[in-house]
């Protein structure tokens, strides 16, 4: 049976190719998709949803806007965007109302918004299920975890919670701290807490998943409009993080979460002991992770490890060939 699984996300070009593996693989049941301020605002994180799922065929999954900002105003004021890695409208790269990005996206999507907010459509479609759900989160966790206060019985409706997020090493916003998890830490603190399982890939798994030349080559080779646009967004996604973090190859850290639930063996995962920092001066959104069981706290999370990069760039290349209808090679 497929995993049932809500993608809740703020594409960011990592987060659309999540959508993309999610939509393709049959071992998955997209149910529905939420999105949140995190990359960029919450407007342009939803509209580059129906973006995605517009270039990619992608129709009936439901599409809703959730929260405009964390739970609790930031220290410090003002909102947090990762501009200066996804761009302007949070998917740059591909001309998306005209030129080669385009014969999808000129102007307005056809595919819809749903009506719905999404903590309505998360409560909605976990209600509704006949089988509990595994939430997927790829951005900030502030949805997540206002499902979790206000309809905290709706727990025994989630099978697992699978997230991009943190770090068991260092971070990539500040020293300590990795994005998502900045945006809202009290978020993700109780996230961490609620009592459903969670695993978590953070930025010393995701790091490990680089696209390089090889795999732009593979996916230039597909040849359809669909491979061509993700070809767009990885060479931006490459040309920011060559300027900003000087990495050669761009990590793409959110379709680590999806490809775990294809094929578990990809990642190693190890049970520890994760808090959340939500008071240190300099360490604020760091995830606090007792590998080595020192704290004596029981673990309450599996931490992503080590990656077979070679077996998820597989499954993303077939994702967008799958989507894409270009032709099986042998
Ligand atoms: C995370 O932050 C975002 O920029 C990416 O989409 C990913 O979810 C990496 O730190
Ligand atoms: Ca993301």
């Amino acid at each position: 049976m497929p995993v049932p699984v809500i993608l809740d996300c703020d594409p960011g070009h990592d987060d659309a190719f999540n959508i993309l593996l999610a939509a393709a693989h049959p071992s998955v049941d997209l149910l529905a998709i939420t999105t949140v301020a995190g990359n960029q605002s919450v407007d342009k994180t939803t509209l580059n949803a129906r973006r995605m799922c517009e270039a990619a065929g992608i129709r009936g999954v439901p599409i809703a806007a959730g929260a405009a900002g964390p739970l609790h105003a930031r220290p410090h004021g003002g909102q947090l965007i990762a501009e200066k890695i996804h761009g302007g409208s949070g998917l740059d790269g591909p001309s998306w109302e005209s030129g080669p990005g385009a014969g999808f996206g000129d102007g307005e999507p056809t595919v819809p918004q749903d009506p719905r907010d999404a903590l309505t459509l998360l409560r909605d479609t976990l209600i509704r299920h006949p089988a509990p759900v595994t939430l997927v989160p790829t951005g900030p966790l502030t949805n997540i975890a206002t499902l979790l206060l206000a309809h905290p019985r709706l727990t025994d409706r989630i099978e697992r919670i699978v997230l991009m997020g943190g770090s068991a090493e260092r971070g990539n916003t500040t020293p300590a701290a990795e994005f998502n998890i900045l945006c809202d830490p009290e978020a993700a603190d109780i996230v961490f807490g609620c009592g459903v399982p969670v695993t978590m890939f953070g930025l010393n798994a995701t790091h490990q998943v680089r696209a390089t030349p090889e795999v732009i080559a593979r996916l230039t080779a597909l040849g359809t409009p669909l491979s061509r646009l993700c070809v767009e967004l990885l060479t931006y996604f490459a040309s920011t993080y060559r300027e900003v973090y000087g990495f050669d190859t761009p990590p793409l850290h959110d379709p680590l979460t999806v490809a775990h639930l294809i094929d578990p063996s990809l990642v190693s995962l190890v049970r520890a002991a994760v808090r959340v920092e939500l008071t240190g001066t300099w360490t604020r959104g760091a995830t606090v992770v007792d590998l080595d069981g020192v704290t004596g706290l029981p673990p309450n999370a599996e931490v992503g490890m080590d990656v077979d990069a070679a077996g998820f760039w597989d499954l993303i290349v077939e994702a967008v060939r799958v989507l894409g209808g270009a032709p099986n090679t042998p």
